[in-house]
């Protein structure tokens, strides 16, 4: 069989980015509105100081404000909750997302539930996944799952009707939305995570398989189903075979599904573009529902 075609992330999220700066311009011309996304960061993690300085490089070139908020680490839960309140508050700001994770004496889900849903960028609070969930218009969908379904539905067209998916990991962030988009699809669904009972046989059942664990090359290439749609959210830092360097691999052993698969994700340069790609849009329509 034929290697698995490639799914071109990066490029798709090019083009993506292009759409959103054209909406930002129409936007600024009939509204005089530009979107503006604050950004609040608290203490210093290296990994969060990438993905945060990525989010506002997109921002800027897109045309959109970007409202930075870099906190100190022991910074008071109740000065987090002030600042979230007077972003709330200020029109300027359309959409509102607080890296995480957060430290530990802060409680992240008192932070996220603090943001007005309208300007929840990121689609973490209790009313967007509660939208989502039951299937009712105006949700804002959270980045990484809305960014992978656009990948499945431009390798698989629109019509994922009956697909059985398997979306591999039961977080907020990523695998309960994403099992709610395939849902919606009107795909049949397995969520399977860690506990589940012979995972690689689960696996090789799905036509349409969505990796989000974070354990590096969990996914092996026979637990694949020949011809399978894989995706794979998993962004791993590994040492790499030279000493003293490191490299990125996913959740999926890539070298082994692209025999197997009919089309999957790299890593890097699948998933992880369209997640700032469909943050951007997140934060536009945000911008266009508030100018009305
Ligand atoms: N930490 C890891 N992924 C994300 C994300 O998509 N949004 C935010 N805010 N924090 C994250």
């Amino acid at each position: 069989m034929a290697d698995a075609k490639i799914i071109d992330g990066k490029a798709f999220a090019a083009g993506l980015r292009a759409r959103v700066a054209d909406g930002v311009a129409a936007l600024k011309a009939s509204h005089g509105v530009t979107p503006g996304l604050a950004v609040v960061l608290v203490g210093e993690d290296p990994a969060s100081q990438v993905y945060v300085r990525s989010k506002e490089r997109a921002l800027v070139e897109l045309g959109m404000n970007s409202f930075d908020h870099h906190e100190p680490a022991d910074m008071a839960e109740s000065d987090l909750l002030a600042l979230i309140d007077r972003l709330n508050a200020d029109p300027a700001v359309h959409g509102i997302l607080v890296q995480l994770p957060l430290p530990k004496h802060i409680d992240s889900q008192k932070v996220l539930a603090r943001i007005v849903p309208e300007k929840d960028a990121d689609g973490f609070h209790v009313v967007n996944a509660g939208l989502l969930a039951t299937g009712q218009p105006g949700a804002i969908v959270p980045c990484t799952p809305l960014g992978s379904l656009l990948l499945i539905r431009d390798t698989l067209g629109r019509d994922l009707k009956g697909k059985r998916a398997l979306v591999l990991g039961r977080s907020n962030i990523v695998g309960k939305p994403m099992a709610q988009l395939l849902l919606q699809a009107d795909c049949t669904v397995t969520m399977a995570h860690s506990r589940t009972a012979d995972l690689p046989e689960e696996c090789r059942r799905a036509d349409i398989l969505v990796a989000a664990v974070g354990r590096p090359e969990m996914v092996r290439g026979d637990w694949i189903k020949p011809g399978a749609t894989v995706i794979d959210v998993g962004i791993n830092r590994v040492a790499a075979a030279e000493p003293g360097k490191t490299r990125l691999v996913g959740d999926v052993a890539f070298d082994e599904a692209v025999k197997v698969a009919g089309a999957i994700t790299p890593v890097p340069g699948g998933v992880g573009p369209m997640t700032i790609a469909c943050l951007m849009l997140n934060t536009l329509a945000a911008a266009c529902r508030a100018a009305g």
